[in-house]
């Protein structure tokens, strides 16, 4: 699906897909000059990870390993409760490995933060973080990726990944919704 399908329901694309897949490609440089020589294992934190991961994944020109982690970090009502829990934990021992969690946004920073101390605890060799999109406005919990293909204003944004009641991830830009969707 592009904006034009859903323009009424849109304020303005943010990024289009061209832009996206350029930014994929450049922060694919920088992570393949990092991990030379070194084992690289790449987690998607599902849902919204999913279209950055597959396309990262396949911008790399490098052997790697996939996997993939849910996490809810809604628990009891909202997010501000800042409950934390596992829904699908990995399929891989890290111990020794290179770790590159890779997500979508870090908004309140929430999610990530708790996710590097959890994996920090299973004796990775490293533990990083690349996020497409984060919103330094909103962050309150402390988190510092290494890789940022934007910091964008305190909006809400959609597509690529990112849903407002799970629609709207096969956008293939990111854009802004309009209040009048969820209002
Ligand atoms: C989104 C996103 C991040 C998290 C960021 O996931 O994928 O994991 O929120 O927000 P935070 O920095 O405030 O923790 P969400 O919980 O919406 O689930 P989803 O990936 O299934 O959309």
């Amino acid at each position: 699906m592009d904006a034009t399908q859903v323009e009424d329901d849109l304020v303005e694309v943010l990024f289009t897909e061209k832009q996206i897949h350029d930014r994929l490609e450049e922060l694919a440089q920088e992570i393949t000059a990092d991990y030379e020589g070194r084992d690289l294992l790449i987690v998607g934190i599902l849902r919204g990870a999913a279209m950055v991961m597959v396309d990262l994944a396949r911008a790399l020109p490098r052997h790697l390993e996939m996997d993939w982690m849910a996490i809810s970090s809604y628990g009891s009502g909202t997010k501000s409760s800042g409950v934390v829990r596992i829904l699908k934990d990995l399929d891989t021992d890290i111990s020794g490995r290179h770790v590159l969690i890779v997500d979508e946004i870090i908004d309140t920073g929430l999610t990530l933060s708790w996710l590097v101390n959890n994996l920090g605890t299973r004796n990775a060799a490293s533990v990083e973080v690349c996020t497409l999109l984060r919103k330094p406005d909103a962050l309150t919990m402390p988190v510092d990726p290494r890789y940022v293909g934007w910091d964008i204003p305190n909006e809400f944004v959609v597509g690529y990944g990112l849903d407002y009641r799970q629609q709207y991830r096969n956008l293939r830009d990111i854009a802004t919704l309009a209040p009048h969707v969820y209002t």
